[in-house]
């Protein structure tokens, strides 16, 4: 019902708020090279380049721990949680709170602005609730199925038409995407070719992009996206903790997301119908921002979100990362 997503909407703004300021205690404080072993970066599995610090492991605890309180029978699945037991956890209808305490870490350690705590909640394994705090920034980000999304209490999203444009080709399109934290030459040789498809012009087949931005952090590209200031975001390999939360913000502000078999989009009849819908656990995501209808042309928006979401699949090369969950 409304109402009980209403309510998880607040407890999951509750605790956003509750942590925040230890977000941006260790912002400032933490560091590669921190002498206090509290602030120093770690790298997870020896990767330094996916890296946890203490204010993850805390955020996450503290939050975790306020939510067996009051939903003792909900499940939870947490990003530093499941990366250190390394049992992976089991996907199931039940409630189930999804919580990255800091995405984005890389930019946290760095002090670059671009992180968040992202909460987000899943019914019937799908993404119903989200909450995405950006503390540096000062954004507070809202949604629930149904309630629509916000910034800050104001509706998104922010940029409006005649200023959010109907774009017909991807040359007036901005995407923001990512190159995490996979290392390894065959993910990064993949990733670099569809950059270079995404930018290079269309003579040589390319996508000829007007942009491409790299932030850092997959939860922050969605907010971009949900605001209007991005069209698209595509990124093959986060988990379901990185943007679940960020999926629900971006759908309640018109948006569509893709995970290379099934759409998922607020008021898409198809989507409703789809025999494969949207997978939050397949670790891959297109997502493309509210289109306004072309004047006359009501349903022309939707259209556009599929035909330019449909291009950009064509130039860029999908990574067969194994599903979350499952063990
Ligand atoms: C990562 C960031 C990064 C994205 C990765 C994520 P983390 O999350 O969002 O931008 O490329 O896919 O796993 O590890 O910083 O929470």
């Amino acid at each position: 019902s409304s109402e009980a997503l209403q309510a998880y909407l607040d407890t999951a703004v509750a605790l956003a708020r509750e942590v925040g300021p230890a977000f941006k205690d260790g912002f400032w404080r933490t560091g590669q090279f921190a002498s206090n072993s509290d602030y120093a970066a770690e790298g997870k599995l020896g990767n330094e380049a996916d890296c946890v610090t203490a204010v993850d492991r805390y955020i996450e605890q503290t939050i975790f721990a306020r939510l067996r309180t009051i939903y003792p029978k909900h499940r939870f699945v947490g990003e530093e949680t499941t990366a250190e037991d390394g049992n992976g956890y089991e996907v199931t209808d039940d409630p189930t709170w999804i919580v990255d305490p800091v995405d984005g870490t890389n930019n946290f350690v760095h002090h670059f602005p671009f992180t968040g705590i992202s909460i987000g909640v899943a019914i019937n394994r799908e993404p119903v609730v989200g909450v995405v705090y950006l503390p540096v920034l000062d954004e507070l980000y809202t949604a629930a199925r149904g309630l629509g999304a916000h910034l800050n209490g104001k509706p998104l999203p922010v940029v409006r038409p005649p200023a959010l444009t109907t774009p017909t080709s991807l040359s007036q399109c901005s995407l923001v995407t990512e190159h995490g934290s996979d290392r390894s030459a065959a993910v990064i040789k993949s990733r670099l070719d569809s950059f270079t498809r995404l930018l290079l012009d269309k003579e040589h087949g390319g996508a000829c992009l007007q942009n491409l931005r790299v932030t850092g952090s997959a939860t922050s590209d969605l907010t971009l996206v949900a605001k209007g200031v991005a069209e698209m975001y595509w990124e093959c390999g986060p988990h379901a903790w990185d943007f679940a939360a960020g999926v629900v913000i971006l759908l309640e502000a018109g948006g569509a997301v893709f995970d290379g078999a099934g759409w998922w989009g607020v008021d898409i009849p198809e989507c409703d119908k789809s025999p494969q819908p949207f997978n939050l656990w397949n670790r891959k995501i297109l997502a493309i921002r509210h289109v306004p209808d072309l004047p006359g042309k009501p349903g022309s928006g939707r259209e556009l979100q599929r035909r330019l979401a449909g291009e950009l699949l064509g130039h860029v090369q999908d990574i067969p990362y194994s599903p979350d969950g499952g063990h």
